[in-house]
């Protein structure tokens, strides 16, 4: 059983400023929902209980957003206006928040879940990593493969030649749906193992947090968590599951319009 999961939110959002100065991208709407909405709802989706989602000083309008708001709950009920007070419904899932007071990189924010997890195998969902799949969510199609594997599966993607440099990207065998791992290189500058990407959706076994204490500064001198799978390889088998569905980065602009178009297209539906 995958129970609990990290949404590791605490970057700068370096590619989307000036906005970001003022708004964490994880706040972005799509449609009339932040970003980080839809990634809490395929928490839920995908059967999570518990989330920990890892925030900074600056991220306070994610714990607003999923907090009860009693003063204009209170207002809508004097008005009658259910279908409003439907709209604050919020998703069904416990919620704990930690602060990473710098963003040294995502290596260092998911180790700050290590109590939160305990020794269980947990999920993490890159709130900044979209996977629209019309069939079973990104999270869930891993989790279906941990059931199996009992191991550690990676979310992975084909990526184009050129794109590799902005990946951690993978060395494996093919091994019935999964791959198994040989070796996993953080932004590789030149000859990528294969063009198979590590995408923001992992499920991982509690081992990872040996590996993550004992991390140094890595690519971008930043804990890179690639860095710590990389030590994962070494104590026990990690998985890649190629994820069906199509992928956007929000920190892409590009990408962002792409997902703003699907998101209202179907708020405009329900
Ligand atoms: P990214 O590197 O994609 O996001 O990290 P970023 O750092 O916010 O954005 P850019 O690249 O500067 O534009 C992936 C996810 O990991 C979180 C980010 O918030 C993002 O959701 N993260 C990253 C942390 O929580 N802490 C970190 O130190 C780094």
């Amino acid at each position: 059983m995958v129970r609990k999961a990290i949404i590791p939110a605490a970057g700068y959002g370096t590619r989307s400023l000036p906005i970001t100065k003022a708004i964490p991208k994880e706040m972005f709407p799509l449609g009339l929902k932040p970003a980080i909405h839809y990634i809490v709802e395929e928490a839920v989706q995908s059967g999570i209980e518990q989330l920990l989602i890892v925030i900074s000083n600056s991220k306070h309008s994610i714990l607003d957003y999923f907090d009860h708001s009693m003063e204009l709950e209170a207002f809508l009920k004097s008005k009658n206006k259910q279908h409003m007070l439907k709209l604050l419904e919020l998703p069904n899932i416990d919620i704990f928040y930690i602060k990473q007071h710098h963003a040294n990189g995502l290596g260092d924010a998911i180790r700050l879940g290590k109590e939160f997890v305990g020794d269980e195998p947990f999920g993490v969902l890159l709130p900044d990593d979209f996977v629209i799949s019309n069939q079973t969510p990104a999270l869930s199609q891993l989790i279906e493969e941990y059931k199996k594997a009992k191991s550690s599966v990676l979310g992975l993607k084909q990526v184009k030649q050129e794109q590799l440099k902005n990946y951690g990207v993978i060395q494996g065998t093919p091994n019935s749906d999964l791959i198994e791992i040989e070796n996993i290189v953080e932004k590789p500058k030149q000859d990528p193992p294969s063009d198979l990407a590590v995408i923001g959706r992992y499920i991982f076994t509690p081992a990872i947090f040996q590996c993550l204490e004992e991390l140094k500064e890595g690519v971008d001198g930043e804990f890179q968590l690639t860095d710590a799978i990389k030590s994962l390889l070494e104590i026990e088998p990690v998985y890649g599951k190629i994820v069906s569905g199509d992928r956007y980065d929000l920190g892409n602009l590009g990408d962002y319009i792409e997902l703003m178009k699907i998101m209202s297209r179907e708020q405009s539906l329900e």
